[in-house]
């Protein structure tokens, strides 16, 4: 079986994409990069199967409920290995491609690096109040 996984967006505005993807046994999203840093929330526990862009392949154990965080530039083909169908949702972050931007532009690194570390302060405080509460956790 070789289908395509198939996704549904949930919100896309300026700040974030909130994705669920949802893979017949088999099937997988096709090889893609993420150009924004991303949250995976898996809705079910099992095995998914990782192909990089040099055809190298690896599992990855996803457990229901728990999240992982990836940085933006994953290239991958993502395929379900299980016998069942599998179900995530993907929360893509915009505003930290913004931040990078303003870092890159910057005439040099340190004021660069000030930025950032503003931006970045910025970010976790409107999180904190958004409905991811736990993002700006550690922020004092
Ligand atoms: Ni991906």
């Amino acid at each position: 079986m070789d289908q395509k996984a198939r996704s549904k967006v949930l919100i896309d505005n300026d700040r974030t994409r909130v994705t669920e993807w949802r893979f017949a046994p088999g099937s997988a999203t096709g090889f893609h990069r993420h150009d924004f840093d991303y949250v995976i929330m898996p809705q079910r526990t099992g095995t998914l199967t990782m192909v990089d862009g040099a055809g190298r392949e690896s599992t990855s154990q996803l457990t229901d409920g728990t999240p992982y965080f990836r940085a933006a530039g994953v290239e991958h083909d993502v395929i379900n290995s299980n016998d069942f169908e599998f179900v995530f949702v993907e929360f893509e972050i915009k505003y930290s491609l913004r931040a990078r931007a303003s870092y890159q532009r910057s005439p040099n690194a340190s004021a660069g690096a000030d930025r950032l570390a503003v931006a970045v302060r910025c970010c976790r405080v409107i999180m904190a109040d958004g409905p991811l509460t736990g993002f700006g956790a550690g922020w004092r």
